[in-house]
């Protein structure tokens, strides 16, 4: 008989061999801030999360800093949306301003940069559009200005979601040409059409006003396709890769992590953390552990870096621990 239960004996024994763990140094916590002042609005399909106006914000930053998480990533939603996702890429737009504030605040905080159109723009597509049609080459001219902005406020990292062909190469150059040679690169590689991303649109102000976005974003079918899509972000140049949404898609991580030596991050979206959250509300599961073992499930399948809504109880679970 194979006895597999002697691996298993005693805490000791099983953490001895136990293959995948979870650090503080993999999150990266998700942020939203909203134009106006002294707004704290809670996200009603996020239970845990807000909007914060820039002034406001100093509350969430100490929260970040208390809990030991290093990495944000900044959504930013603009008061003027219009066709053309003007705010997106003014210098003075509200995501700029908000990057700037926090590296004064916490200089070595590293802040990941969303980069889309859909949260600025009055149709709430994620590119330009014509007629109903999402113009591809336009609007890679408009992510290439939004970055070089968010760079110059300051942004660490450049993470464009829009799903447009060729937006890494366009964005590496654009970066390139202003002199931010070191600003990384975060593709959001494989992204699906997702019916997880619902709470976010609440959160971000950003649900298309017509149509969906299934002509760009990836075809929840289609497994190849994604690895597809995270090479030719590598060839464009990114310098991670990411896969979204994370837990539906895990043989996407793990399919691409078996392929390539990038670094792999996941993005644990919206709905992910709104089906945990109700559920544990309802006290029906027990939100740590469920939190705790999707994050080793999506180390297991070979992200590193994991983007969620969790961050901040992970982090304090982690102290907990040890
Ligand atoms: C913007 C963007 C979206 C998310 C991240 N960036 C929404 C979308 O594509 O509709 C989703 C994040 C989440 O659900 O947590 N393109
Ligand atoms: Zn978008």
């Amino acid at each position: 008989m194979i006895r597999m239960r002697r691996l298993r004996v005693n805490e000791t024994m099983r953490s001895l061999v136990r293959e995948t763990s979870v650090s503080k140094s993999d999150l990266v916590y998700p942020v939203f801030i909203i134009e106006g002042s002294n707004i704290k609005r809670p996200v009603d399909s996020m239970p845990g999360i807000y909007q914060y106006s820039i002034d406001r914000f100093d509350e969430e930053l100490k929260r970040i800093q208390a809990a030991g998480v290093k990495t944000i990533l900044i959504f930013g939603i603009p008061a003027h949306k219009d066709e053309v996702g003007s705010e997106a890429y003014n210098d003075e737009g509200v995501t700029q301003q908000a990057i700037r504030a926090i590296k004064v605040k916490a200089p070595d905080l590293l802040v990941i940069a969303d980069v889309c159109l859909c949260e600025y723009t009055s149709h709430g597509h994620c590119g330009l559009i014509r007629g109903h049609e999402i113009l591809n080459d336009e609007t890679l001219v408009l992510l290439g200005k939004t970055a070089v902005s968010l760079a110059k406020a300051g942004a660490d990292v450049i993470a464009p979601s829009d799903m447009m062909d060729g937006h890494v190469a366009y964005i590496r150059d654009a970066l390139d040409d202003n002199g931010f040679l070191n600003t990384m690169i975060m593709g959001y590689s494989a992204k699906f059409a997702s019916g997880y991303y619902a709470p976010f649109r609440d959160a971000a102000h950003s649900a298309p006003s017509f149509g969906d976005r299934q002509t760009y974003q990836m075809d929840p079918a289609n497994g190849k396709e994604a690895v597809r899509e995270c090479e030719a972000d590598i060839e464009e140049g990114a310098d991670v890769i990411m896969i979204k949404p994370a837990l539906p898609y895990l043989d996407v991580v793990k399919a691409v992590s078996l392929r390539t030596n990038y670094p792999i991050a996941a993005y644990n979206v919206s709905g992910e953390y709104a089906m945990v959250k109700v559920a544990a509300q309802k006290g029906w599961i027990d939100e740590k552990r469920i939190v705790m073992e999707n994050m080793t499930a999506i180390k297991r399948a070979g992200a590193k870096i994991i983007i969620t809504y969790h961050a901040l109880d992970v982090a304090h679970w982690l102290d907990e621990e040890l």
